[in-house]
């Protein structure tokens, strides 16, 4: 298709990692949030492996102060690997947190003054290309056989162009606590945005759609940031500034085929932990005999 050859490909992504984690103090207390494990893997690598396997080059954290355990997560732990080395251990195990030298940038957000804000400080870094968000907090793990969220973003774009969000339908009494799509025609995963409103309150949702955590946006949207503009909570809302591109460019949600996880809250963290578990060949069996033993002790 001579249209998508044309489309600027998505190199490059950005992960807002600069929250504070309160929810999960004291865990969080000197650890980043996105370093718990989900069984052996850090939460936020569960989102780079989805990055790389969209074909995303680049990394670019936008970090705060207590967070340099995710810079030294992707970095090479030299004395680790000759460690192991000597002792004929593999080093397989460490190839997802090998990113190419100069493929990972950190940036800093200085004050917390809410999602729009920590994407615009990585302007520099994205410069004029389009670019992908993960948040880290959403663990989007696909169906069997279906690529993972960003992938299927990446072949939706190279189809539309644009800007891109993955959606997911919510019961109407969670909306207040999401982004909320306006939604407009749809042809299988891809429904046009018409609108935008982040957390409305639950009878002026334009629908039960809401943003889940994975977005593929035109550097424009940046211009529109820069206007440091307060929104829901007093913050400076990355769902505000999407809203304005909306009529000046493409704009697309993306059904993902899969299951997500919000990581962000407890009860989401543990059902995360058990799936994955179960998911999981060399654990499914134990984790089940495990859980089935435990309900019977609990009753
Ligand atoms: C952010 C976004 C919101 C989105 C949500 C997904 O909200 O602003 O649009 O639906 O992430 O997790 P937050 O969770 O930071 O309040």
């Amino acid at each position: 298709m001579a249209q998508s050859s044309q489309r600027r490909p998505v190199r490059k992504a950005v992960f807002p990692v600069a929250g504070m984690g309160t929810r999960f103090l004291p865990a969080t207390k000197a650890i980043p949030k996105e370093m718990l494990p989900i069984i052996d893997r850090p939460l936020i690598q569960y989102a780079v492996d989805e990055a790389r396997e969209a074909g995303i080059e680049q990394l670019i954290f936008v970090t705060g102060r207590g967070k340099t355990a995710i810079v030294e997560h992707f970095d090479m732990a030299f004395e680790l690997e000759t460690t192991m080395a000597e002792r004929e251990k593999s080093l397989a195990v460490l190839e997802p947190t090998r990113i190419q030298p100069g493929n990972l940038v950190a940036v800093r957000q200085q004050v917390p003054l809410g999602l729009g804000h920590a994407i615009w400080c990585a302007r520099a870094i994205v410069g004029d290309e389009p670019f992908a968000i993960f948040l880290p907090d959403e663990l989007m793990i696909a169906n069997r056989g279906s690529t993972g969220c960003m992938k299927q973003m990446v072949e939706a774009y190279d189809e539309v162009g644009g800007n891109l969000i993955s959606v997911l339908e919510v019961p109407r009494e969670e909306v207040s606590s999401y982004g909320v799509i306006d939604p407009g025609a749809a042809q299988g995963a891809l429904t046009e945005v018409r609108g935008l409103v982040e957390k409305p309150r639950r009878e002026e949702a334009p629908s039960n759609l809401i943003i889940s955590g994975r977005y593929i946006l035109q550097p424009e949207v940046m211009r529109v940031l820069e206007r440091q503009e307060k929104g829901a909570g007093g913050e400076i809302q990355l769902t505000d500034a999407m809203a304005q591109m909306i009529g000046t460019q493409p704009f697309h949600a993306v059904t993902f085929a899969g299951k997500r996880y919000d990581c962000g809250s407890k009860l989401g963290f543990v059902e995360a932990t058990l799936a994955l578990a179960l998911a999981r060949d060399d654990m499914a069996e134990d984790v089940r005999a495990m859980a089935a033993r435990l309900l019977d002790q609990g009753s």
